[in-house]
């Protein structure tokens, strides 16, 4: 037997294991390739996300080049795809889900990538200088009427802005972050910093203010779309519009805006190119923040902020070794493919000489495409010594690599010929270690790396970075003879007659060679890569001191909000809330309060310990009459209304109960002073005569009329400050601490309680909410105690003495009460900016999860874990709606129905036992801290 045992448990173990590895296999094997380093010559594969055609077919000819010269790190070979998205968001969603391997982001969408679709950097562009910035400037035109009157950012309000797209790091964070701080641009709503930026500026554009992620409750004004330019439908407002991006934003500026957001380098970049060649640069000037003007070169005195340049992205999933190969590989692109040029000062790298005037008009013409392929080589070749980027001979070549590579005294190495000995005795000297291509030495971090682990097993005594890139290519005829000197210089021009258009491919060239649009995969600017650290592989590590101007934006004047709850399981769901919230950068941050009842929580909102809780109604009455508490949001169930119905729900196998005569029956109710469960019933057979009233001490007059019940809170002195009746709690469930408590610890507790002390603990009668029966019966839960129940064994009683399907509840009912509503300070402590804050963000947070999830694993508002039901909101909740201004006043809400059903049940004498009850524990509370005040000393 023991042994039969063990063999299922072996095989067991095994299936697991095999299923778990084939798991894993399966998880990296579509946008990695394979990973396994023990073979030579493995494949991989790098897809990248575009997000334009001109984009794309920079991307092909990139992967042409990267097969044509078979670029490989250690002894892999890349192999580079390109897939084109829409945009980047796209290109974001792409990633996550491993379909694409890499693009790169602007430092904005590197925070959004990391927030929301777990993406990482992994490398930076780098321009000329080893420049890893830039700035944030705001351009105007110089001279613009419109401009005349600003001399101040405050005077910004109203203007006609240009922004590069929502999100963007210079062209939307940094502006609006400045705006926020030093420009009078005022917080209108906690979670969507648009809206904030909709009210001061005038008609302007910032391309994705409408899209879901920027518009989560999609009430967003179209202002900031209004004067964008692109195409409706689908292309007005989008990554398409003609008006997005940097590049947009200045054309914006150009024809209607009266300020852009740009990157410094935008308007010298854009002037010298094709399409806005004609433009003079020196009719534009900086904005500065002190509000003075200056000239478009003058950057480092007149910014806003500077930005880290765009990085290199890829999924949080993508393992170790495959991201270090991927920061390897960019790196050796941009040796072999980047500009070799110097850039005067850093960012000009516009001086093509008569490349560009040449080819403008034809290109203008034609598709860029066409225009390419039909270029005749020759030509270019004859340009080639005009070209800054080096004559045609070696040693011309070879000058110009040193120069922008190395310090003088390294002139004499080339680069890709090293051979061991070279490097061996390099090793020890300073200042040769900055060479790309060394990085495989054995103190640094790449240690572990695989080729080096590789070389070593093999014996191969070279350094896998240090090889030659192009080392077989002889497989291609067309390649065969050229190429050591494609190594050197890829603007060689070798065999021009049957090239393809992709021969001459450069990284980081855009325009005019595939349109008129710039900085295409990478920017223009950059020249090299520089690999970031593990460590620096979050967007935060990233992001470093940018990562606060980005959460800056999102800042709340009011910080956070406290929920109370009463109970351990709400403690715990309402902590989970919170974490979602917090995912979400939901403001202000929720925080989670408990307290011993919902009264302890009115005084803890009163005291400012706590801000908010959800009650019921009898309990909103309660806080308003004396904690001074208002209702402000208000759930909305089934009906559409902020409204339920309250009946009374009996078995179908026992017709002898009817609410005309209930003398002597087991009854169930929600709670002690709840509105279905106590104040309803109770007033209706009160008012009918069928109880005695015993002048208004309605805890008396149950006790007596019924013989068993479960009331929860029935034996708290905070409800019942006369008598106890042990009998109100006789049908409760609870086992110690937790029997008859007024709160989810309590089984029986709440409408779904009552009706399952009604269910299973003997109970003849449940007054409750018109959809319990439906939300716990006929399967709809899975406890054992419901299991059972089917719609059809349970009746409604109606006032009249008759019977109702449970459907019927609109005709047979005990009245109409308010929803259960959240509460928070009112009366001389009711504060606007707070409320508004605490109703943006639970509206917010329903946006998020206010659906029914299917998924266990996911949070939801509306729902509660089992065996719990109606955890801080109720189950039944569909939307929590906001309660206009002029009703939150417990009474007006509350509505003349419930006051009347009130007033019969506690009369004057209820209302002061609970004040009573209030004070009294105010004054003992009082006393305690005095007391131990006096005993401490
Ligand atoms: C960069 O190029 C310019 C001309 O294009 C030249 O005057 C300058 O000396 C070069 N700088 C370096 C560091 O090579
Ligand atoms: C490299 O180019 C030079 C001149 O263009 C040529 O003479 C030489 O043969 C080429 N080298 C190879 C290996 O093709
Ligand atoms: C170009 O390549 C073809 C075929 O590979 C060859 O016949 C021709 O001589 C080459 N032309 C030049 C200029 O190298
Ligand atoms: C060059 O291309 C032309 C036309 O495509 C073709 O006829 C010719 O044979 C090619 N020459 C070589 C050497 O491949
Ligand atoms: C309202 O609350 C905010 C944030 O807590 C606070 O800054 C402000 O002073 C309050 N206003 C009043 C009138 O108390």
């Amino acid at each position: 037997m023991k042994c039969i045992n063990r063999t299922y448990v072996f095989i067991f173990v095994l299936i697991i294991h095999i299923t778990v590895t084939v798991i894993n296999c399966q998880r990296y094997r579509p946008a990695h390739g394979g990973s396994e380093y023990s073979h030579r010559n493995v494949k991989e594969k790098i897809i990248w996300c575009t997000v334009s055609v001109e984009e794309q077919q920079k991307c092909l000819n990139f992967a042409m080049a990267v097969e044509r010269d078979r670029i490989r790190v250690g002894y892999d070979y890349f192999e580079v795809e390109c897939k084109q998205a829409f945009n980047k968001d796209e290109c974001m969603m792409l990633l996550d889900e491993e379909k694409v391997s890499l693009t790169s982001l602007d430092a904005g969408q590197v925070f959004v990538g990391g927030r929301y679709h777990s993406l990482v950097p992994i490398a930076q562009q780098v321009a000329d200088g080893n420049m890893k910035h830039y700035y944030a400037v705001a351009v105007v035109k110089a001279g613009a009427d419109n401009m005349r009157d600003v001399h101040n950012i405050r005077q910004l309000r109203g203007k006609r802005a240009c922004f590069a797209g929502v999100g963007t790091m210079a062209g939307w964070v940094i502006p609006i972050y400045t705006l926020m701080r030093e420009g009078g641009l005022e917080i209108i709503d906690c979670n969507n910093h648009v809206k904030s930026a909709t009210e001061f500026f005038g008609p302007s554009c910032a391309v994705n203010s409408l899209t879901d992620k920027y518009n989560p409750i999609g009430d967003n004004s179209d202002k900031l779309c209004r004067i964008c330019t692109g195409k409706v439908p689908g292309g007005k407002c989008t990554d398409s519009d003609p008006y997005a991006g940097f590049e947009g934003a200045f054309r914006c500026l150009l024809e209607t805006g009266d300020v852009a957001f740009l990157k410094h380098t935008t308007v010298e970049e854009l002037t010298s190119g094709i399409e806005f060649g004609a433009v003079a640069k020196d009719i534009f000037e900086l904005l500065c923040r002190d509000g003075s003007r200056r000239p478009i070169h003058d950057y480092q005195n007149c910014n806003w902020g500077d930005v880290p340049l765009d990085a290199v992205v890829t999924t949080s999933a993508t393992p170790p070794e495959t991201r270090k190969k991927y920061q390897k590989f960019l790196q050796k692109a941009a040796e072999i493919y980047g500009l070799q040029g110097n850039g005067s000062h850093g960012y000009d790298n516009r001086d093509r000489g008569g490349y560009d005037d040449r080819n403008r008009d034809e290109y203008d013409q034609y598709g860029n495409r066409i225009r390419y392929r039909r270029q005749t080589f020759g030509d270019f070749g004859s340009q080639n010594n005009n070209n800054r980027y080096g004559g045609t001979g070696q040693s011309d070549r070879f000058d110009q690599y040193s120069r922008s590579n190395t310090d003088p005294q390294n002139r004499d190495r080339d680069p890709y010929n090293q051979d061991d000995r070279d490097r061996f005795n390099q090793d020890n000297r300073d200042g040769y270690n900055r060479d790309p291509y060394f990085q495989g030495d054995n103190r640094d971090s790449f240690n572990r790396d695989p080729y080096v682990v590789n070389r070593d097993r093999y014996g191969v005594n070279i350094d896998p970075y240090n090889s030659d890139p192009n080392p077989n290519r002889d497989r291609d005829p067309l390649y065969h003879d050229n190429r050591v000197n494609y190594t050197f210089n890829s603007f060689t021009p070798y065999n021009r007659t049957n090239v393809t258009y992709y021969e001459v491919f450069n990284l980081f060239e855009s325009s005019p060679k595939y349109g008129i649009h710039g900085n295409l995969l990478f920017q223009d600017v950059t020249r090299n890569f520089v690999a970031l650290s593990e460590n620096q592989q979050t967007f935060s590590g990233f992001l470093g001191d940018s990562l606060h101007i980005i959460l800056g934006v999102r800042q709340c004047p009011v910080n956070h909000m406290t929920l109370c709850v009463t109970s351990d399981p709400e403690l715990e769901k309402c902590i989970k809330m919170r974490t979602a919230l917090k995912a979400q950068l939901l403001k202000p941050e929720m925080r989670c309060e408990k307290a011993h009842s919902q009264i302890n929580c009115m005084q803890k909102i009163r005291s400012r310990v706590a801000d908010v809780a959800v009650f019921d109604a009898s309990d909103v009455y309660t806080a308003g009459l004396n904690f001074d508490l208002v209702p402000f949001i208000s759930e909305i169930y089934n009906l559409g209304k902020p409204e339920y119905y309250v009946v009374a729900v009996a078995k179908e196998a026992d017709p002898s109960t009817e609410l005309t005569y209930l003398r002597g029956k087991y009854t169930c109710h929600g709670g002690i002073n709840t509105a279905a469960g106590w104040v309803y019933p109770l007033a209706y057979l009160i008012s009918n005569g069928w109880i005695r009233p015993y002048g208004c001490n309605s805890i008396r007059a149950a006790a007596e009329y019924f013989t068993k019940s479960c009331v929860p809170g029935a034996l708290s002195t905070e409800y019942n400050t006369g008598v106890p009746y042990d009998n109100l709690c006789d049908l409760c469930h609870g086992a110690s601490f937790r029997y008859c408590r007024r709160d989810a610890s309590e089984d029986y507790y709440g409408h779904t309680g009552a009706f399952r002390c009604l269910v299973e603990g003997g109970g003849h009668v449940a007054f409750v909410k018109h959809t319990t029966v439906l939300e716990n019966a006929g399967g709809h839960r899975r406890e054992w105690w419901s299991r059972d129940a089917l719609i059809d064994d349970f009746e409604l009683l109606c006032p009249d003495g008759t019977r109702a399907e449970i459907q019927d509840y609109r005709k047979c009912n005990l009245g109409v009460v308010k929803s259960n509503a959240i509460v928070t300070r009112g009366g001389y402590d009711y504060n606007e900016t707070e409320i508004n804050a605490f109703i943006n963000v639970f509206l917010y947070s329903q946006t998020f999860y206010g659906r029914k999830s299917a998924d266990e694993f996911s949070f939801s508002m509306f729902s509660s874990t089992p065996p719990f039901t109606d955890l801080i909101f109720q189950d039944s909740t569909q939307q929590l709606k906001i309660i206009e201004p002029n009703q939150r006043y417990y009474s007006t809400y509350l509505g003349n129905d419930y006051m009347r059903a009130r007033r019969i049940v506690d009369c004057h004498a209820g209302t002061n036992n609970v004040q009573f009850s209030a004070i009294n524990i105010l004054v003992s509370s009082i006393l305690t801290i005095i007391l131990s005040r006096y005993l401490s000393r």
